[in-house]
């Protein structure tokens, strides 16, 4: 006890005796402690940095946990093509006209994620055009205003109320199904959800991280078999994403976004309304032949030393046209575990369509609201990210700093 009071009282010495020792001895004292804890912090991403860059060399040999080299690699023998075998499904999906439709990839038992989105970013009622101009109205001139062009082409998607503009956006999460009968209680909870919100959307297959691309690709079936005609964009996102809606209205519009803090490399403008394939893109990544990745990739399911260009799944956009061509396109491609590699770069090649870099869609872990403010799709964001980005978003609480260019990058 006595031991310790001289102790503090040594500390409070050093503390108080002259303001650069003082500095000193804090930056020694604390220094340490906080590079650790940001050290642990980073340690999850660290390791996936290495994973991706370093460990690449390995032989590729061993066999894949659940993808094995007898296994099945033709999508026909996993997805009918003429055949409905949704076990639920939204009851009048796409039966409406909406700008855009949303298929978010959700787990069996999501609940809780599921709620935070409805609240969040996926309630189009709340979270839509007006709060475009709560959100960046103050800054007028300093970006570019939506095309009378695209109203005109999109009138029947768009609705005004109050002098308002409000887009039709529809949410649509989906699940796989469980191979195990003992999750009996998570379906009908499930079910029950589903007649409660009609926003679910359940496949039959089994639902696993290694199936994901299945997932997709189901999405991309009831899209192109139900929206083809009535919804003019698709969104493929996951539920670790936020996805700024009033922005991707504004921006399907033919608007920019003002360019706040990573997009200040200049705006955006979406100068297509046909071909669009966008999202974070990847170049030259290489497969990853370390077994013990979660993004090991053996030699039997592909041989070359390196991926196509390819969008991240964590957000990609895609107008009505290129569902379908890449829908089409998925049944002549083998199959690959990755559904982003599979669907926005496999699949691409083979319907010709470019997948395209946008700065608009983030992948950074770190999310700051001003990000998400001058973005459209943010990676890893989680629940609490969630409603805290909502929140300041919408209640206009962040003050973003932004660049005063006027410099437009257009797209396609
Ligand atoms: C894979 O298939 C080949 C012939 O099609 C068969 O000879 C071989 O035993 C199979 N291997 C496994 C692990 O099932
Ligand atoms: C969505 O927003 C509307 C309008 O603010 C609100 O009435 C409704 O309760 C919200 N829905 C959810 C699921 O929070
Ligand atoms: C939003 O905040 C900005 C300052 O960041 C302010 O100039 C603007 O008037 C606010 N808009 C609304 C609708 O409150
Ligand atoms: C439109 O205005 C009316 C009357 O002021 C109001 O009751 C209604 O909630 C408004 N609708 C929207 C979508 O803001
Ligand atoms: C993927 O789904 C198919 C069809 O339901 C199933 O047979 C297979 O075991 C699943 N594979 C993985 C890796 O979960
Ligand atoms: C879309 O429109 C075409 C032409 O009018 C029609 O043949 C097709 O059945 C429609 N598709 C759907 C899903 O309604
Ligand atoms: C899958 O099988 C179908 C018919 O059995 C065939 O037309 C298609 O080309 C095959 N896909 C691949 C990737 O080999």
């Amino acid at each position: 006890m006595i031991r310790l009071r001289k102790a503090k009282f040594l500390i409070i010495w050093f503390l108080t005796r002259n303001p650069t020792q003082r500095l000193l001895l804090q930056a020694f004292l604390y220094g340490p402690i906080l590079f650790s804890l940001y050290l642990m912090f980073r340690v999850h991403q660290i390791m996936e940095q290495v994973d991706l860059k370093l460990i690449t060399g390995s032989e590729g040999t061993v066999e894949h946990k659940y993808w094995k080299p007898n296994d099945s690699y033709n999508l026909t023998n996993y997805i009918q093509e003429f055949e409905e075998t949704a076990l639920i499904m939204p009851s009048g999906l796409c039966k409406q006209k909406s700008l855009l439709t949303v298929f978010v990839t959700s787990r069996l038992d999501g609940f809780k994620t599921r709620k935070v989105i409805r609240e969040t970013w996926g309630n189009s009622t709340r979270f839509n055009y007006p709060e475009f101009i709560k959100m960046h109205g103050h800054l007028k001139g300093l970006y570019k205003p939506f095309l009378q062009s695209r109203l005109l082409l999109y009138a029947e998607h768009l609705r005004r109320e109050n002098y308002s503009l409000y887009a039709s956006v529809q949410i649509v999460f989906i699940v796989g199904r469980s191979n195990s009968p003992s999750s009996d209680s998570t379906l009908s909870k499930l079910q029950q959800e589903a007649g409660q919100y009609n926003d679910i959307l359940q496949e039959d297959f089994v639902d696993t991280y290694n199936n994901l691309t299945l997932k997709s690709v189901f999405a991309l079936k009831h899209v192109n078999n139900k929206c083809f005609n009535n919804s003019a964009y698709f969104l493929k996102t996951d539920d670790d994403c936020f996805v700024n809606v009033p922005n991707i209205i504004h921006f399907l519009l033919g608007g920019t976004i003002p360019a706040y803090q990573s997009h200040r490399k200049g705006q955006t403008r979406l100068t297509a309304t046909k071909g669009v394939l966008m999202g974070y893109a990847f170049f030259g990544n290489k497969p990853i032949r370390y077994s013990c990745s979660k993004f090991y990739l053996p030699n039997y399911i592909y041989t070359d030393t390196m991926y196509p260009s390819y969008l991240s799944g964590s957000g990609y956009l895609m107008s009505m046209d290129v569902v379908q061509r890449l829908y089409k396109a998925a049944w002549s491609t083998r199959l690959i575990h990755f559904e982003d590699l599979f669907i926005t770069g496999f699949c691409s090649i083979a319907a010709q369509v470019k997948p395209v870099h946008s700065p608009l869609f983030d992948l950074k872990t770190i999310h700051k609201a001003c990000f998400i403010k001058g973005g459209v799709v943010q990676h890893d964001v989680g629940i609490a990210g969630m409603k805290d980005v909502f929140h300041r978003l919408t209640n206009n609480k962040t003050n973003c700093a932004v660049k005063r260019s006027t410099r437009i990058l257009t797209v396609y």
